[in-house]
């Protein structure tokens, strides 16, 4: 994975592209999160949360909690806890059963020691101030409390990124083309250690590798496009080069009779 441009940091960390256009609805999220049905081995990866949260009580909050995936399975497995989301968009909140606030992860309305475990999931990387966001959520959990943070690895679906080369490369017509938009280069499971160790003592990744198969071109695509709401960023046609992915795997599937995706995802566990 390539570092990022600064104007590419700028439109990951955009607030009125991320509440306007990248999650005023779930319909691209839910198009990247239904891509691992494919993974094997498949992780049940609200079921780990759950299972990290099992030795707490009280309440928990869910920062950047996006489609509220993760609150709805832990509002079934764990009726026990006050569970309450927050996100930056207000468009992707309306269809997530409250309690749920417009909340920006460095500006977090909440008093200190007031929550007992906080979760930030796969959101960090679109934080324009991310030491700002951590001593956040330091400040807000109570001295013995949890953080659970998730990011993918800088290894994480290459494949995605080399077929989106390739397309970008025929569409232009120049060999190999740009690279594609990378929303978790900010804040990759690499980097993130030395983020969260700011402020937390103990800091302990999991690692979720796995690889991706699919017979169909469709997730996949569905999958590249749903990074629609940074087109504007690819110095390349965004749909023409999607089609042209699409022809590309197409072929690849006739001849192999799949496309393989390596990922590697994680999940960070902190403590003061
Ligand atoms: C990739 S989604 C992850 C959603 C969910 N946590 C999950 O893992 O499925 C990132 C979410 O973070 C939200 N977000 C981005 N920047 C934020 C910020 N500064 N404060 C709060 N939420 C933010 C976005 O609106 C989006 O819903």
């Amino acid at each position: 994975m390539t570092e990022l441009s600064a104007a590419h940091e700028a439109a990951v960390t955009d607030r009125d592209r991320l509440a306007g256009s990248a999650y005023n609805t779930d319909r691209d999220l839910a198009a990247r999160q239904s891509l691992y049905q494919w993974q094997t081995p498949r992780y049940d990866l609200p079921g780990i949360v759950a299972e990290q949260l099992s030795g707490f009580h009280g309440r928990v909050v869910d920062i950047g909690c996006g489609n509220g995936k993760f609150l709805q399975r832990l509002r079934e497995d764990r009726p026990d806890l006050a569970l309450f989301g927050m996100d930056i968009a207000p468009g992707i909140l309306a269809g997530v059963p409250g309690p749920v606030a417009v909340a920006d992860a460095t500006r977090l309305p909440l008093a200190t020691a007031s929550v007992d475990a906080a979760l930030a999931l796969h959101m960090l990387y679109h934080v324009p101030d991310i030491p700002q966001a951590v001593r956040e959520l330091a400040r807000v959990v109570v001295s013995d409390g949890l953080v659970i943070t998730s990011t993918n690895s800088d290894r994480d679906k290459t494949e995605l990124d080399d077929l989106w080369q390739q397309a970008a490369g025929d569409v232009l017509g120049t060999g190999r083309g740009p690279d594609r938009i990378s929303l978790s280069a900010r804040f990759t499971l690499e980097k993130a250690p030395a983020f969260l160790g700011e402020e937390f003592g103990r800091v302990e990744t999991i690692e979720l590798p796995g690889t991706i198969t699919v017979h169909n071109p469709d997730p996949v695509i569905a999958h590249m496009a749903s990074y629609r709401a940074w087109a504007d960023q690819h110095d390349v046609p965004f749909e023409a080069t999607i089609e042209r992915a699409r022809r590309i795997l197409v072929d690849h599937i006739a001849q192999l009779g799949a496309f393989e995706v390596t990922c590697l995802g994680g999940i960070l566990i902190c403590r003061r």
